[in-house]
């Protein structure tokens, strides 16, 4: 097992990757899990992933953090010593749509078997 490095999620993302190349720059070891969802435009996503390959100290995983078991693996490879989560889909109206979207789905089966 490794030990020390942080567990960035989003490195992707806008932040995400803004943080990891501030913590690469102190010498941190980041290990970087994005699952590179189409939201918005991939190859924004791709580009900022490419300005941190340079960093021998950064490593990438394609990973769904909803994904359970690809999370324990990975945990079980690494024992973090941190770990900075902004994997999201910041997004105001798409998290209420997605949020309620599932709720009234749910219902409407709910309904639907009585
Ligand atoms: N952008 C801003 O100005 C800003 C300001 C304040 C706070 N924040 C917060 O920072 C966080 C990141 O925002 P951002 O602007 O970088 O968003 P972003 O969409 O650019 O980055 C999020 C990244 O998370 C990845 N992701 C989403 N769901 C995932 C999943 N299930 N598994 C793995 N990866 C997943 C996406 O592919 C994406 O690359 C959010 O929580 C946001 O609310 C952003």
């Amino acid at each position: 097992m490794r030990r020390g490095a942080i567990l960035l999620t989003g490195a992707g993302g806008f932040i995400g990757q803004k943080v990891a190349e501030l913590l690469l720059k102190k010498g941190y070891e980041v290990v970087g899990v994005d699952n590179l969802n189409d939201y918005y435009d991939v190859s924004l996503k791709k580009y900022r992933l490419n300005l941190l390959k340079p960093y021998k100290n950064f490593i990438f995983y394609k990973i769904d953090i909803e994904n359970y078991n690809s999370l324990k693996k990975l945990f079980k490879t690494y024992k973090f010593k941190a770990v900075i989560n902004l994997a999201a889909r910041a997004g105001v109206r798409y998290s209420i749509e997605s949020f309620l979207g599932k709720i009234f789905n749910k219902l409407n089966f709910t309904f639907a078997k009585k």
